[in-house]
């Protein structure tokens, strides 16, 4: 193989600059050419998006936020036609080999590319923390440290008021993110898609919480689980207090990659390229325990990520 490609894809991630760098550094030093594609697989449908990254363009990256490839969502790969399209671009910039950095969407997307003859590794990148069989994906845990910053600074003004602060975090289709920075935020409730919640159970709570001359509550909520400002009013119908809303949006998604993040990057970005030379194909990196192994993409494609239902069952259990 002479030639590979690495890409960004889907939501940005804290600690993609870190893989972005790790591929083109290690590509480059084990004698392959690589080509950087802007904003995903967007920038395979588009003549002027291929940029060929030397060793000075990565310098200075790894602490970065975002992606220097820039991202998107690229709906279009869901059609055979631009996948063929997509499939002939890549041969046509002589790229055999392709590194895809992103979630589950972008991770379809590579097995559609692995039909079509082009050997794909996958690194899971999201904040989601939703990819099937691996421990962590790359911007989870900055992001989970994000929203603890944020909930402390909430801490203080919902203590100086003795207010419930109810506070939206991301996770359309999974609770991963919630559960984490409610149980390590010490929040009262968790509010996650994968599990059901009772409305009297989360007052029930909060009610113990104003007997026992707490100063505050917490409720975290994922925004795919429950609409914060239903949620509210409903609180308001029966516990006479004061709540106020926070929707943390994307500041979650921003910031420089934590430690942890830097290293997933760097490690996976690695081995994606020692897996391409080795001539392997249709895997993913994926973390497990404080090992970086290579598993098939069908196994992170065919099922969805269990939830920790132990972990949020502790985590009630801890907000007494
Ligand atoms: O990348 C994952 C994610 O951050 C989800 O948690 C969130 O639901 C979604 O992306 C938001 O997407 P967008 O930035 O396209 O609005």
């Amino acid at each position: 193989m002479a030639r590979i490609g690495v890409l960004t894809s889907g939501g940005d991630a804290p600690g993609m600059n870190a893989a972005v760098r790790a591929v083109v550094r290690k590509a480059i030093s084990s004698g392959l050419d690589v080509s950087g594609i802007k904003r995903g697989f967007a920038g395979l449908f588009d003549s002027d998006e291929f940029v060929d990254p030397g060793m000075d363009s990565v310098a200075d990256i790894i602490h970065r936020g975002g992606t220097i490839l820039l991202t998107a969502r690229a709906p279009e790969m869901f059609q055979p036609e631009n996948q063929d399209k997509a499939a002939e671009r890549l041969k046509a910039e002589g790229i055999e080999g392709l590194v895809i950095i992103g979630g589950d969407g972008s991770f379809q997307a590579a097995r559609c590319l692995e039909q079509r003859g082009i050997r794909t590794i996958g690194i899971p990148g999201t904040i989601d923390n939703d990819i099937n069989g691996t421990d962590l994906t790359i911007g989870f845990d900055t992001a989970v440290n994000t929203i603890l910053e944020a909930i402390n600074r909430l801490r203080d003004t919902a203590t100086s008021h003795e207010r419930i602060f109810i506070v939206e975090v991301m996770g359309r289709d999974s609770g991963h993110i919630a559960m984490a920075s409610g149980l390590a935020g010490g929040a009262e409730s968790i509010v996650v898609p994968e599990m059901k919640y009772d409305i009297e159970v989360i007052c029930r709570r909060l009610i113990r919480g104003i007997e026992c001359r707490k100063s505050h509550s917490i409720i975290i909520v994922a925004e795919g689980a429950a609409d914060v400002y239903e949620l509210d009013k409903e609180i308001r119908k029966r516990i006479e207090t004061e709540t106020r809303v926070t929707v943390l949006g994307h500041i979650q998604r921003g910031g420089s990659p934590n430690a942890v993040d830097r290293l997933l990057g760097s490690r996976m970005g690695s081995m994606a390229v020692d897996l391409l030379n080795e001539g392997k194909r249709g895997l993913v990196t994926v973390a497990r325990g404080q090992s970086i192994v290579p598993v098939p993409l069908t196994e992170c494609l065919q099922d969805k990520k269990p939830f920790a239902e132990d972990l949020y069952e502790l985590a009630a259990t801890l907000a007494r």
